[in-house]
């Protein structure tokens, strides 16, 4: 097992749309191991394969205390909306608040390619669509309103770790995702 660094915004794999998982092999269980140890290290409520630049359909998650993970996910999403918020490991120190669904229906399989069905509500539900986002390289700035959104880039831009980016000249691509939504109903 290792940590792994995690990936900034401005790194072009956190909008980059990511591979379906074919092999359910050893690799795969390394990556799941490697994604659980660098979420418990940051510490974070969960960490998606392209935050450690891997651009493949795999994602885990640490919520009330129960690690899961889950490949190629599937989404069905409740009615009702959840608000509060949302924060990610690749946007250090920031939060903002991010309409959710509040509950939602995953299917996929786990490390070992058995299908699974993860039933989650509140901030499960959360994390599991923002990291089911990250998939489809959406990020969750894209899922605030325009006002929001402004505010929410005018923090990044003025955040330490963004300045540092910038300082060490790392070739970065500023601009909010262009991907769609697929279908994911928000
Ligand atoms: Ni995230």
């Amino acid at each position: 097992m290792a940590i792994q660094p995690i990936r900034l915004f401005g790194d072009p794999v956190l909008t980059t749309q990511t591979a379906l998982v074919v092999d359910f092999d050893k690799e795969l269980r390394t990556l799941v191991q490697d994604l659980t140890e660098t979420m418990l290290e940051a510490p974070g409520a969960g960490l998606a394969a392209p935050q450690i630049g891997v651009p493949m359909r795999v994602f885990v998650w640490d919520v009330d205390d129960e690690l899961g993970h889950l490949i190629n996910p599937t989404l069905d999403l409740s009615d009702e909306d959840q608000e509060g918020d949302e924060g990610c490991l690749s946007f250090p120190g920031l939060a903002f608040n991010t309409k959710r669904a509040l509950s939602v229906v995953a299917k996929g399989f786990n490390m070992f390619g058995d299908p699974v069905v993860i039933t989650g509500t509140e901030l499960l539900a959360r994390a599991i669509q923002h990291e089911t986002d990250h998939l489809d390289g959406i990020l969750f700035i894209d899922r605030l309103d325009a006002a929001l959104r402004k505010e929410a880039m005018k923090e990044i831009r003025s955040a330490e770790w963004f300045g540092q980016l910038i300082a060490e000249g790392v070739d970065l691509k500023i601009r909010l995702s262009p991907h769609s939504t697929l279908g994911l109903g928000l």
